[in-house]
């Protein structure tokens, strides 16, 4: 669906919702872009959004808990949603109602049936509504679906993610944190990697017993994509030993051979004899000067292109409800203890 662009030749004016831990790693990427000015920040407490604007030097901007009340008095192009995932859709939808359009950190709702109002809203209003999914800025990442690109249609897609994680207090109050925060990320890059969308799934989600999760902080998962191609997933947030990467560890296996990737490199591929297979190396670094938070800036880059070109970004909400599709039908799988379809997400 189109969506209104910004024509004016001026910066364009944003206002970041939510000031805990990602907040303040999105306000320095704002303030890093000429053409980007960080006009308001909001969050349920005022001071926290205060102490986050004084940590990058911007102590007079102006705070508030109240969205409206800055949609109104600051009138921004756009909104940098940073809320825990049960405040997204009020938030997005809030802002979309206002004419103000979205970036959204992920999961872009808890259900399915949130994130379909918010792309409706978005449509209704002819806003741009994306989600960040930064991996898919990853340069090695980048490199791996290049990679897979080279071995012809794809049969087999495996991850693996085992991280020990003490995260937000939030994930502490979910009965299932690993799939309802994290999994959506190995799920979208599948999609990005294989190109194929997922159409059943199997999933079981669990505690295992050292975990300090009080909920299912595990979860296995077979996906049926697009094609035939088998995607699965193992992972845990409560991993007692042996670490993967954030990105977790890969292997794919297609008609003309396999690549298996460490999440951090270039791939290793192995083909029959006489089949020539190239692994992609690591693209440069768009960003080489400065420390940030992986992907960020990347997808900062594409959401302003979009609000000045009318190009989709990557994350735009109408592919990203597939991916959190995905992880609402392994829900219900997990729930129901059978395999499931995937919705297509519209
Ligand atoms: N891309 C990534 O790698 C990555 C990493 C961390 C977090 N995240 C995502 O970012 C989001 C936030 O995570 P976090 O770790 O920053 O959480 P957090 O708990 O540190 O911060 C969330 C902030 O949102 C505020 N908030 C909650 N409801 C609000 C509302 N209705 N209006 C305004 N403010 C509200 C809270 O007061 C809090 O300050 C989550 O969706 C999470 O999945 C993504």
């Amino acid at each position: 669906m189109a969506f209104t662009t910004v024509d004016e030749d001026r910066p364009l004016r944003a206002v970041i919702v939510g000031a805990g831990f990602i907040g303040g790693q999105w306000a320095p990427e704002l303030l890093a872009r000429p053409d980007v000015r960080l006009v308001g920040w909001v969050d349920i407490d005022p001071e926290r959004a205060r102490a986050r604007a004084a940590e990058v030097g911007l102590a007079g901007l102006p705070v508030s808990a109240s969205l409206s009340e800055v949609l109104d008095g600051e009138t921004p192009d756009f909104i940098v949603n940073c809320t825990v995932p049960e405040a997204h859709r009020e938030v997005t939808v809030t802002a979309l109602e206002r004419g103000v359009s979205v970036l959204s950190e992920k999961p872009m709702a808890v259900t399915l049936e949130e994130a379909r109002v918010m792309v409706a809203a978005a449509d209704k209003a002819e806003r741009l509504f994306a989600v960040s999914q930064n991996r898919r800025h990853l340069g090695a990442l980048v490199a791996f679906t290049r990679t897979v690109a080279e071995l012809g249609p794809l049969g087999m897609l495996t991850s693996e993610f085992f991280i020990p994680h003490h995260g937000a207090d939030f994930l502490s109050g979910m009965a299932h944190p690993l799939l309802q925060d994290m999994a959506i990320h190995l799920f979208d890059a599948a999609r990005m990697v294989s190109g194929a969308d997922a159409v059943s799934v199997y999933c079981e989600s669990f505690r295992p017993p050292w975990t300090w999760y009080p909920g299912a902080c595990s979860a296995t998962a077979i996906f049926e994509m697009t094609g035939g191609l088998r995607y699965t997933f193992a992972g845990s947030w409560s991993a007692p030993g042996l670490s993967t990467p954030w990105t977790g560890t890969w292997r794919a296996a297609g008609t003309r051979g396999a690549a298996r990737w460490d999440g951090e490199g270039p791939a290793t591929v192995e083909g029959p004899a006489g089949t020539a297979l190239r692994s992609w190396p690591l693209p440069p670094d768009p960003f080489p000067d400065r420390q940030r938070f992986t992907g960020l800036a990347e997808h900062l880059a594409e959401f302003v292109d979009a609000l000045r070109t009318g190009r989709p970004p990557q994350g735009d909400c109408h592919d990203n409800i597939r991916s959190l599709a995905m992880v609402t039908a392994a829900l219900e799988s997990a729930r129901t203890g059978v395999r499931v379809p995937v919705p297509e997400g519209r």
